[in-house]
């Protein structure tokens, strides 16, 4: 079976992460996949809502860091960039769906998503600097807008995981449900949004964006220009090395 699921129902289209037993980790291929149902659902008149979903015991582990050391993505086009201009400029609501770990780009898409609802097991968090990286997705513009700057750099300067309660409480995610009825949730509030005027929702969605969408834009281009260039650096490969062979990482020299 495919590590992505499309389907579309009742105006309801479901991207489903499914590679659990790598814990939902992304690789190009997936981008690519999830690219490409963007722009499907987005010029598709049976889709009027796109819900992303993943296992109720993990949202995504972020980045395959193993596809990271054999297959780093070069430039603009390369599929996860693709998949996160996609995803930012998606024109119909997005719903999404969180439990377990959501790492990396698993919690950083959650900024461009409409509606979050979250398990009560989920746990956020963006490490960028234990990788050796940066921020990506353009969250290191939208996370201290949303939850100030002080509270932004303990998550993406101290990579601190935060819970689902937390995420509650500013506004990261809209609700907290049992693990076993997020999804559920999340494909009724779908349906629900589904039956109201699709002008209506994507006008809606257009005007709260609009004002944020050049700043959005334009940080996700420097974000992807300094994350490109680090991932083949020093630190970067020391990151992945010890992941790879199950060490910490040795930062001291670099
Ligand atoms: N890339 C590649 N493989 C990954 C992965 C990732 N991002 N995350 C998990 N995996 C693999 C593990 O290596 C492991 O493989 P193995 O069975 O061959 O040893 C398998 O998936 C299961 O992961 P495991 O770590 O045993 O699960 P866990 O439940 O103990 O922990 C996480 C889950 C998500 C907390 C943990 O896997 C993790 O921290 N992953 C790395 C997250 C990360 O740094 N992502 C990059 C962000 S930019």
């Amino acid at each position: 079976m495919s590590d992505i699921l499309v389907e579309t129902l009742d105006g309801v289209t479901t991207l489903t992460l499914n590679r659990v037993a790598r814990k939902n980790a992304i690789t190009a291929d997936m981008y690519a996949l999830m690219a490409g149902a963007l722009v499907d659902a987005a010029a598709d008149d049976a889709c009027r809502v796109l819900v992303i979903q993943g296992h109720e015991t993990i949202f995504s582990a972020g980045n395959d860091i193993a596809d990271f050391l054999n297959n780093p993505p070069a430039g603009p086009q390369a599929p996860v960039f693709q998949f996160l201009t996609g995803i930012a400029a998606f024109p119909k609501p997005v719903l999404a769906s969180v439990c377990g770990p959501a790492v990396g780009i698993g919690s950083t898409l959650l900024l461009h998503c409409d509606l979050v609802y979250a398990g009560d097991n989920a746990v956020f968090s963006m490490p960028f600097v234990n990788l050796g990286l940066v921020p990506e997705a353009a969250s290191s513009y939208m996370l201290p807008q949303l939850m100030g700057y002080h509270r932004a750099a303990e998550v993406l300067l101290m990579g601190e995981p935060f819970m689902a309660d937390t995420a509650l409480e500013i506004g990261f995610v809209n609700r907290v449900l049992a693990p076993t009825e997020t999804n559920a949730y999340t494909q009724a509030q779908a349906a629900k949004m589904a039956k109201k005027p699709l002008s209506s929702l994507t006008e809606s969605k257009r005007l709260m964006k609009a004002p944020q969408q050049a700043h959005v834009q334009e940080a996700m281009k420097n974000e992807g220009q300094v994350f490109s260039a680090m991932l083949t650096a020093p630190a970067a490969k020391e990151a992945f090395g010890a992941f790879v062979e199950k060490r910490r990482p040795d930062f001291s020299k670099l």
